[in-house]
């Protein structure tokens, strides 16, 4: 049997930005995402006696101890629950369409939780999977799902988990506008961890977002693509403001970012239903009718080249493959 594990990457259209508890990564509000097919990562674990450390190996190059941290965590609580104490190689492969920046610890850390449980002989339920996950990074809890999934926040490890919300059989894509960016990275980590412990605006953050999150749920419902973008759009926007108020300030915005958003205003001039996200870079995620995605790469070309522009459907959730790179 395979021990191969495929996990897709999501985008949050309602953000995760905060932890309540930053061991056991639990986040100060609910969020909810989509998974997406266009990216994806490939791990499989062994556990070997022979091995002295655990190894970390990401498309074929070995990482470095900072890498195999958040790696670590996830390894250490599958030893504990499997009874194991051998160390393990992890082996993993980001199906990325363009080097750019958009490797995801989402979509990583999910295949390592479904890997090494596979590896230890766990059987776990999709919860069970997604508490795993989460403590690799927070994100991940969502990438168990294919469609739409929410992660509720609990209020401790056993009740912080995602659950999935809607499949997004239905005519919703999402647009990947990768831009440049010079700036040093303020990690999605450390980002959040600022915002919280200084922002003035971060508390106003969290009193929007049960209102996004109740409204976001009922457009998925009513399969409501304009309604689905508007408060996406306005809950990314309102958590990037947080980061403006934090001390010292930052941003992931880029004059590209910008730049991209204009564009997407300009595309609604001419009657689409698109909008956007961001998260903790620079790209910009369009949210757009699935049939609608080449119409809209075509007008986007004016402004951007064909490897800024990567196009995504909903995707799959945490699944077993032969071989990686197979279909
Ligand atoms: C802006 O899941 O990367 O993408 O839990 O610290 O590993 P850690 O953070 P991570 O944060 C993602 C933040 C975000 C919003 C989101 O995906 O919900």
């Amino acid at each position: 049997m395979s021990n191969w594990v495929r996990a897709h990457t999501n985008i949050a259209l309602i953000k995760y930005w905060g932890k309540a508890d930053e061991d056991l990564i639990l986040p100060m509000n609910n969020s909810l995402s989509l998974t997406l097919d266009a990216f994806y990562t490939e791990t499989s674990v062994t556990f070997d006696d022979a091995l002295r450390s655990d190894e970390l190996y990401l498309d074929d190059r070995m990482q470095d101890l900072a890498a195999l941290k958040k790696v670590k965590t996830v390894l250490d609580l599958v030893r504990e629950k499997a009874g194991i104490t051998s160390k393990a190689k992890v082996m993993s492969y980001n199906h990325v369409p363009t080097a750019a920046g958009l490797a995801s610890s989402a979509s990583g850390l999910a295949a390592l939780a479904g890997a090494a449980s596979l590896a230890a002989g766990l059987e776990l339920s999709s919860e069970e999977l997604s508490k795993l996950a989460r403590r690799g990074s927070g994100s991940a809890s969502r990438s168990i799902y294919g469609g739409f999934a929410e992660w509720q926040k609990g209020t401790s490890h056993e009740t912080s988990f995602a659950v999935p919300v809607d499949d997004a059989d239905w005519d919703i894509g999402m647009l990947f506008i990768v831009v440049s960016d010079n700036k040093k990275d303020v990690s999605s980590r450390e980002g959040m961890s600022r915002t919280v412990q200084t922002s003035p605006f971060y508390q106003g953050w969290l009193d929007s977002l049960d209102d996004d999150l109740s409204a976001m749920k009922l457009a998925i419902k009513e399969q409501d693509i304009h309604e689905v973008g508007v408060i996406a759009e306005r809950n990314a926007l309102k958590m990037h403001a947080t980061t403006l108020g934090a001390d010292p300030p930052f941003t992931y915005w880029s004059p590209d970012s910008m730049k991209a958003m204009e564009a997407v205003r300009a595309l609604r001039d001419k009657g689409y239903s698109v909008h956007f996200t961001m998260d903790a870079g620079p790209n910009v995620k369009l949210i757009c009718r699935q049939t609608q995605l080449e119409e809209i790469r075509t007008h986007l070309l004016n402004d951007f080249s064909e490897s800024q522009l990567i196009s995504a459907r909903p995707g799959p959730g945490l699944h077993v493959v032969s071989r990686p790179g197979s279909q």
